[in-house]
């Protein structure tokens, strides 16, 4: 059975193509390469032994999309293509709409004309705003969002969710992502963030490898046991096996289902920052500065819904996602740009 993953060279669409492989699917990627590297297809080839069909391509390009779909019947697609950086989105807005908006809709109406059946939707946990009550189960109220990289997630969502009303054999789940961390064990694929990383996990990982001084941690007056932000962060390669269960489910249930992928722990910034450099025996300097626009003190899941029809759970823990986040920036300092 052939899936198509469109952004499948990214990071949370690598360590998806690999846990697909090695359970027995086939894998068509199309990804622009606007912020990854065929590198990493190589890579996952490499660690499963199994071929991908690779088409360079863009998700908002009808003949692109032909491309991918011609050829071997897909059964599925899991839609990972879209820009994701929320400080660029608020200064690049038509950008972010054009690409995130114009990718979900023109990949759809492609499934459609091919019959392909069923769509995973990488959405996120910002689509809940700012004002619901922890834990966020699927049933918390979408909110405002702070940004127009989170609107297109919320957007994408309303568009699938009306397209399968439309289409009654139409079958979409909403995966809404918590804070994926961490990289495959191997070292050999992992986040590889262009330019100054947003992200907290990231900039942790290049102050220890000494590429930057120092991390700025934005605020220690929220209201949280020590003050500063907390998140449910979680290991990529669970968020992966959590694909593997969704695209099932997807295959075999009509109508648009959402689920939360996250742990249900929170752990602040400073936990983080600890837990780092106790884990892999390196320092993470650190200053506290002021907070970042946008921030809520704290945001986890409710992921019993994933668990109860899914199957599926996070078993990985932070040590295991400090310590793979590390092996990777360690074996790879300057991401895919290092030769092999
Ligand atoms: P990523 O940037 O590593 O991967 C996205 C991939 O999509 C990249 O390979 C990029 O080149 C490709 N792409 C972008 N626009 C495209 C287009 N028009 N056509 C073809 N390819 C295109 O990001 P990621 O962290 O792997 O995130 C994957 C998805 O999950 C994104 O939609 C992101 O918004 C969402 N998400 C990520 C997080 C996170 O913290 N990483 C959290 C919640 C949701
Ligand atoms: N943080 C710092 N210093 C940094 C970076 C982050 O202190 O240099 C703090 C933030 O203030 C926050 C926490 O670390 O308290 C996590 O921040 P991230 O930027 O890593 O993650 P966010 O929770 O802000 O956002 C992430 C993704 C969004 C997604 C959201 C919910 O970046 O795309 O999770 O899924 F929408």
């Amino acid at each position: 059975m052939r899936i198509l993953l469109t952004g499948g060279a990214g990071y949370i669409g690598s360590h998806t193509a690999l846990t697909l492989l090695l359970n027995g699917y086939d894998v068509t990627v199309l990804d622009n390469f606007s912020n990854s590297s065929p590198e990493a297809i190589a890579r996952v080839e490499e660690l499963t032994g199994r071929e991908i069909r690779l088409f360079e391509g863009d998700c908002t390009d009808p003949d692109d999309l032909e491309r991918a779909l011609q050829g071997d019947p897909v059964s599925a697609a899991i839609h990972f293509a879209g820009l994701k950086a929320v400080g660029e989105s608020v200064s690049k807005p038509l950008a972010y709409y054009g690409n995130n908006l114009g990718a979900t809709i023109r990949l759809t109406e492609a499934l459609l004309r091919h019959n392909v059946p069923a769509l995973v939707f990488s959405s996120s946990a910002t689509v809940y705003g700012a004002s619901g009550k922890m834990p966020l189960s699927e049933e918390a109220p979408r909110g405002d969002c702070t940004n127009p990289y989170g609107w297109t997630k919320w957007m994408s969502e309303q568009i699938l969710t009306d397209v399968t009303r439309a289409n009654p054999d139409f079958r979409v789940v909403l995966l809404r992502y918590f804070n994926p961390v961490g990289a495959h064990e191997s070292g050999r694929i992992g986040e590889d963030p262009a330019g100054v990383p947003n992200n907290l996990m990231p900039y942790i990982c290049q102050v220890a490898a000494g590429r930057r001084e120092w991390l700025s941690v934005y605020g220690n007056d929220y209201d949280t046991h020590d003050g500063t932000g907390v998140r449910d962060y979680i290991h990529v390669c669970d968020l992966a096996e959590g694909h593997l269960a969704a695209v099932g489910y997807a295959l075999t249930h009509k109508g648009t289902e959402i689920f939360n992928l996250g742990t249900g722990k929170g752990y602040s910034v400073l936990d983080m920052v600890r837990t780092f450099a106790l884990t892999n025996e390196v320092d993470v300097p650190y200053r506290i500065v002021g907070r970042r626009p946008g921030d809520v003190a704290t945001c986890y899941a409710d992921p019993t819904k994933a668990r109860r029809l899914l199957g599926w759970r996070a078993r990985r823990s932070l040590d295991d996602m400090c310590r793979d986040a590390w092996n990777w920036q360690k074996h790879n300092p300057m991401g895919y740009r290092d030769s092999r």
